[in-house]
């Protein structure tokens, strides 16, 4: 079970912060899980190895935010390296935006490639059919509260709107 092979990253502070973080209107956590149980199953299919595929999908969007949708897949191979994956592993997530970004070279690389996609693809639907119940946009409200990225984010743009209205009352008065 794919579970057991990633159950020291799950347990890291890395991965468990991506509970709280959005991405692509769902929350990065589920986005990494459905991307570690796409790898782990399309692994055997293209002949790449599960385990080094699942570790590589577990970790492959961390700290995306530090990098653009070339430069992230390099920045989150840095940090699996941090966290002592092997070369293979970090190999595998330096190239997952393909065609956005460096090509893999490796079967691990394409397997995550095609791994990343169905699961956002995934993450999409999952979104849309909570519209209906209204679960998606309370998930979504919940998110946008908790993710730190989010609330700087939100800081900024008042202390913008604090700068423009400042600037504005001086002119007039
Ligand atoms: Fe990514
Ligand atoms: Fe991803």
């Amino acid at each position: 079970m794919y579970h057991t092979m990633i159950a020291d990253l799950l347990e890291h502070p890395k991965v468990m912060e991506t509970r709280y973080h959005i991405h692509h209107a769902v929350s990065k956590h589920d986005h990494l899980l459905r991307s570690a149980y796409y790898s782990y199953h399309l692994a055997p299919i293209l002949g790449a190895d599960p385990h080094i595929c699942t570790r590589a999908a577990i970790l492959h969007d961390l700290d995306s935010r530090l990098g653009t949708l070339t430069t992230h897949g390099a920045i989150a191979a840095k940090l699996a390296a941090e966290i002592g994956e092997p070369a293979s592993v970090c190999h595998a997530i330096i190239s997952h935006m393909y065609p956005f970004g460096p090509a893999p070279t490796t079967r691990e690389g394409w397997v995550l490639v095609v791994a990343d996609k169905i699961a956002s693809l995934s993450d999409l639907t999952h979104f849309v059919s909570g519209l209906i119940t209204g679960r998606s946009l309370a998930t979504r409200r919940s998110l946008v509260a908790s993710d730190p990225f989010y609330a700087a984010h939100k800081a900024r743009k008042k202390a913008r709107r604090a700068t423009l209205l400042r600037r504005w009352q001086r002119k007039v008065a």
